[in-house]
């Protein structure tokens, strides 16, 4: 590590036992790195609906307390071990996921930044060369921090997985940051998308985002007959599901023969049903999707760059702002919402 940075302090989150209360803004000496390991100044997190889960203790995988939340960090690396070859200091990068995830098939031992790892909300992070991809060059680290989670999830949803083609529909649930994603993702694939919202000023932006149709899901809570008439009464090609519960049964209904539903969220209910006889004739493919690996993160990087698609985000708070961070992530936002570190 260089003098300049030997013996300085860095801030970071910590939160010591459930609850957004226990959030506490740490100071800590910076990480040692290792000879595979490069030093990160994260300058910006993305936060997820996750986040909240690990930070309340409701999260599967929950560190033990206390630990640092975050899982999508976008930064400079500012020193490397001796043994590094993918970075050099200066460059650009942002965070995998799944730290240990390549390509291929998910491996068990994959772990997750702010899950059994460390997170991110420290204003420096060690991590081990293979578990970061260089920068969007056409993004700001603010934008880029989007794409670890969301932007990859919707990535791999339709394109990795999904063989998205043009003229297809694609239905998303609520203007959240793997929702919008997909809109976007869509629009730029050249198919048209209906977006589902259960907000009057959401509608309008999601409109100006391209959106073909939006549907008011308190003014149709039978969402699925809408979503069908708008496609002509063909059905729509690709649904993510967002919420769970009963309104996978929703998305079979309005889902097209032979369409496909990636199984993505948990926003309503962490369990998902659906009847199963109507869904013999329906032929749907159901797709499961966990994020995606780190060759789709890179290919995803190349699409950015070259669609010029700029992401989401709702908003952006100060490192001392988490909190307060939280609370728009509870209260819905439209798009993504941002840390920034430094
Ligand atoms: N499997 C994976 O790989 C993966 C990856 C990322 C996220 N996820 C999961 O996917 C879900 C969405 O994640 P996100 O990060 O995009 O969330 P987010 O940004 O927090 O999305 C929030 C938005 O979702 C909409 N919403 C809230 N409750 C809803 C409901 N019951 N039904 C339909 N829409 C609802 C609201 O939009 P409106 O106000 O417009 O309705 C809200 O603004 C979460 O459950 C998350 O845990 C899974």
């Amino acid at each position: 590590m260089k003098m300049s940075l030997a013996n300085s302090t860095m801030k970071k989150w910590t939160v010591t036992s459930p609850g957004v209360e226990h959030l506490r803004l740490e100071s800590a000496p910076l990480p040692s790195f290792g000879e595979h390991e490069v030093l990160v100044r994260v300058e910006a997190v993305s936060l997820n609906y996750r986040d909240l889960g690990v930070i309340q203790g409701e999260d599967g995988a929950a560190m033990p307390f206390p630990c640092t939340p975050g899982s999508d960090l976008a930064g400079v690396v500012v020193a490397s071990g001796a043994r590094v070859t993918r970075f050099r200091e200066g460059d650009a990068v942002i965070g995998t996921f799944w730290a240990g995830w390549l390509d291929g098939e998910w491996p068990a031992t994959a772990r997750v930044l702010g899950g059994s790892l460390p997170g991110a909300l420290a204003q420096y992070l060690v991590l081990h060369e293979d578990w970061l991809v260089p920068a969007p060059s056409t993004l700001d680290a603010v934008q880029a921090s989007t794409l670890p989670c969301a932007g990859l999830t919707a990535w791999f949803a339709l394109v990795e997985k999904g063989g998205l083609r043009a003229g297809q529909t694609v239905l998303v649930q609520g203007t959240g940051g793997v929702a919008l994603f997909g809109l976007q993702l869509a629009r730029a694939h050249g198919a048209q998308v209906i977006v589902t919202t259960g907000s009057e000023d959401k509608r309008r932006r999601a409109l100006a985002l391209g959106a073909s149709h939006v549907i008011d899901r308190n003014a149709h809570p039978q969402w699925d007959i809408e979503a069908r008439a708008l496609t002509g009464g063909r059905g729509v090609d690709h649904i993510f599901e967002l919420a769970g519960g009963d309104n996978l049964a929703a998305s079979l209904r309005a889902l097209r023969q032979g369409g496909r539903i990636s199984l993505i969220g948990v926003l309503g209910e962490h369990s998902m049903t659906f009847p199963s006889v109507p869904s013999f004739l329906t032929r749907p493919v159901i797709q499961g999707i966990g994020v995606g690996h780190r060759r789709a993160l890179e290919e995803l990087v190349r699409a950015v760059d070259g669609l010029a698609l700029k992401p989401v985000v709702d908003a952006c708070y100060a490192a001392d702002q988490l909190p307060q961070a939280l609370e728009h992530l509870k209260r819905g936002a439209f798009g993504k919402i941002v840390v920034k570190m430094h």
